[in-house]
């Protein structure tokens, strides 16, 4: 694992930001696997950026997304679909069609996870996976469990995710309890990983997924088991 530390949000985001350039440049039909949070807001508006300067051509790239709720439409300001589209994608020139987040409204859940994790083996995998990390070791929301998830699957929130997720919310009874999320399969499938994360209080939780035993109680530790994984971190 490599690890980066920055002096600021915005120097991590640059950082963040110039490896997945780098990837789009060495493959302009890449497959993207990215997260929503408050973390890449800053790394999604530096692509757009470049986008808009002509350094960067979206044109063929393509995406999965980490995770969706469940029960909220993706027209809702709250989705992840929606999240993705105004910080990225309708601020680029991506073929919308190109772009995949799973469908949290789905009237069979099981089977829309499997069809998930057959449209990531039918792109051939991803080639660059982006990452945040939650304050409890998640990645997607694969939360703490006493097993790592390895396929996509219908997880419920943990009590710490929902706390930690209010602030998106009016009320702390709108957060969702359940979501769809990406399993560690296709996440450890990915060729090369980033994982970006701000905010002193994360220090901790790093630290445990870096140096602490592998373990589903953190599990974010997986990344150990990567032979090609980039963490970028910033105290602000
Ligand atoms: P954040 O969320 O970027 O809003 O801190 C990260 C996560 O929970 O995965």
């Amino acid at each position: 694992m490599k690890y980066y530390s920055f002096e600021s949000y915005e120097k991590m985001s640059a950082k963040a930001a110039s490896m997945v350039a780098a990837q789009i440049t060495l493959k302009e039909n890449c497959v993207l696997g990215l997260p929503t949070g408050s973390t890449p807001i800053r790394t999604y508006e530096i692509l757009a950026d470049m986008y808009k300067n002509g350094a960067l051509d979206f044109a063929q790239v393509q995406t999965v997304n980490l995770d969706e709720y469940c029960g909220i439409p993706k027209e809702n300001e709250q989705s992840y679909r929606s999240f993705m589209n105004h910080n990225l994608f309708d601020n680029v020139n991506i073929n919308i069609d190109n772009t995949n987040v799973p469908n949290g409204m789905a009237s069979d859940i099981a089977a829309e996870c499997i069809r998930y994790d057959e449209l990531i083996d039918s792109l051939g995998g991803i080639d660059l996976q982006l990452l945040g990390i939650g304050n409890n070791g998640h990645i997607g929301f694969n939360e703490p469990s006493r097993q790592f998830s390895k396929d996509t699957n219908c997880i419920d929130l943990t009590e710490d995710t929902i706390q930690a997720y209010k602030r998106f919310f009016n009320d702390i009874s709108e957060v969702p309890r359940k979501a769809i999320t990406m399993g560690m399969r296709s996440i450890l499938h990915a060729r090369k990983i980033v994982l970006i994360a701000n905010s002193l209080v994360k220090e901790k939780i790093i630290r445990a997924a870096i140096e602490g035993p592998i373990t589903p109680l953190v599990p974010a530790s997986i990344l150990q088991l990567h032979p090609d994984v980039t963490i970028l971190y910033s105290k602000k």
